[in-house]
């Protein structure tokens, strides 16, 4: 398997809350909880997690990226529940430390997720609870139909993250995989993200896949795009369809949550 790391993009995590794009985590927390967020990018949601377990609680937030780390802190450092460590999710030895140990949308960029959940698990205290977001990029959707270009190079991000052994349906992966680690009362939530036209959050959800064209973009290796076509113009077109174009775009997504056993 490749080693290749994804840098996700900050202008996109930096646009996310708590209440709108971990909505299930949302509702499973209480003040006074400690909750570990795992690949917290600029913390954005940790932040929002750490205002909904107030000053009784406790916030931890990982990531390996320690850019995005430095904005997490600049952005949301302040506050006296919630601090962000440099981490990866593959090397966690935290153990029974977490009421909550969550993940949103890290986990389609590891290569070898089983062993993150049960790096996770084990942080978890008896009787805690994981819960995990994630995408089924294969089944994300766009009505009306997407120009062309960018039907090229949505397949070229598809074979990339394949190639790099990232799986495209992560999102219906985990319940076997919390089953195999060993997680109890596993149930997987419909989470997906559909932005309509005309709707509030439109203007926020719709530059997505420009910015991830964008980032991705210079990521992909040389020949990885179809011939002839380039970012900067796939980027541009799109752009423009957005703009003009497009009436909804769905993302499809589903929250996991399993419960750690408890010692006897
Ligand atoms: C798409 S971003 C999601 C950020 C945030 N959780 C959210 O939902 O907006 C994925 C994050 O996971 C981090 N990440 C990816 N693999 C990781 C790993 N093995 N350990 C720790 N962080 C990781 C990336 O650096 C990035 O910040």
């Amino acid at each position: 398997m490749s080693s290749q790391q994804h840098r996700s993009d900050p202008r996109i995590l930096g646009r996310r809350t708590l209440a709108e794009h971990h909505r299930h985590l949302a509702a499973l927390l209480r003040p006074g909880l400690s909750v570990l967020d795992v690949g917290c990018g600029t913390g954005s949601i940790t932040a929002g997690i750490a205002r909904a377990v107030g000053a009784a609680g406790s916030v931890v937030g990982i990531d390996r990226d320690e850019h995005l780390l430095a904005l997490a802190r600049e952005e949301h450092g302040s506050r006296g529940n919630l601090r962000f460590e440099s981490g990866d999710a593959l090397q966690l030895e935290a153990r029974e430390q977490f009421d909550i140990v969550t993940a949103a949308r890290t986990l389609q960029w590891v290569g070898n997720p089983a062993d993150a959940i049960a790096r996770m698990r084990r942080a978890a205290k008896p009787g805690g609870l994981l819960v995990v977001l994630d995408f089924d990029h294969e089944e994300n959707r766009w009505e009306p139909v997407p120009p062309a270009e960018f039907l090229a190079f949505y397949q070229a991000f598809l074979a990339w993250r394949e190639g790099n052994g990232w799986d495209n349906r992560m999102a219906s992966h985990l319940p076997a995989l919390f089953r195999d680690a060993g997680l109890r009362e596993v149930a997987s939530h419909p989470s997906d993200e559909t932005a309509r036209r005309g709707e509030a959050g439109f203007a926020g959800a719709a530059p997505l896949w420009a910015d991830t064209i964008e980032s991705v973009g210079s990521q992909l290796p040389v020949g990885g795009l179809p011939r002839g076509l380039q970012i900067a113009e796939v980027s541009r077109i799109y752009r423009a369809w957005i703009e003009n174009d497009l009436q909804v775009q769905t993302l499809s997504m589903r929250t996991v949550v399993g419960r750690v056993p408890d010692r006897f």
